[in-house]
């Protein structure tokens, strides 16, 4: 049987999970270093395959190196990927946020993606819960094919960059709402 949900009252956690949106729109404003810190612990108490925590997360506040990867991204992306059209701004991949954080997982380790993907999960809703936006920027992985990242960023050679997302506070709470499909939840 299905349950109206707009009848439930929702605990807080669930309504941070529910408003919590991609925000591509940031105020010039960084972000608290206290704040920083309880999103990455909110991170890594997310689970991890035989809680082996087998990824490397980088914290970039630096604004200039943030813009240095977005053109490299960029430049990469339109040489390499040309079919893909960027949207025209200053910065189209990490919309000039003040915050990027980049995790890194070994090569060919089967369930780094999931590992990787739980820890962003959790910082995006512990960021949501603090006011802060962020968004996943799956076009930034084009940064592996770069020799920038590796002489920017101290990784070892046999990991690679697997979740690059961005954080800030956002300049508008009115940002789209992307439709949830209805047609794929079966109870069995
Ligand atoms: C694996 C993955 C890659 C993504 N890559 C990008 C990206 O490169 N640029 C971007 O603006 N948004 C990116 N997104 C954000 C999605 O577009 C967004 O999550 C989706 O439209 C749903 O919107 P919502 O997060 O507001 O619910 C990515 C999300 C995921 C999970």
């Amino acid at each position: 049987m299905k349950v109206n949900l707009n009848k439930i009252t929702m605990n807080e956690t669930i309504k941070t999970l529910l408003s919590r949106r991609s925000h591509r729109d940031y105020q010039d404003k960084s972000i608290e270093q206290e704040k920083i810190e309880q999103i990455i612990t909110a991170g890594k108490a997310a689970p991890s395959s035989r809680n082996q925590q087998k990824y490397l997360i980088k914290v970039i506040t630096n604004v200039d190196l943030i813009q240095e990867l977005a053109q490299e991204s960029k430049r990469l992306l339109n040489e390499k990927r040309p079919e893909i059209s960027l949207r025209e701004m200053a910065d189209p991949i990490f919309y000039q946020a003040p915050l990027l954080i980049l995790i890194f997982v070994e090569k060919g380790d089967k369930w780094a993606g999931i590992n990787a993907g739980l820890l962003a999960s959790n910082m995006f809703n512990a960021a949501w819960s603090l006011g802060i936006g962020s968004c996943y920027i799956g076009l930034a992985n084009i940064l592996n094919q770069s020799n920038l990242l590796k002489s920017k960023i101290d990784y070892p050679d046999d990991y690679e960059l697997m979740t690059p997302l961005i954080f800030g506070y956002p300049k508008s709470d009115q940002v789209p709402v992307p439709v949830r499909k209805s047609d794929n939840v079966e109870y069995v």
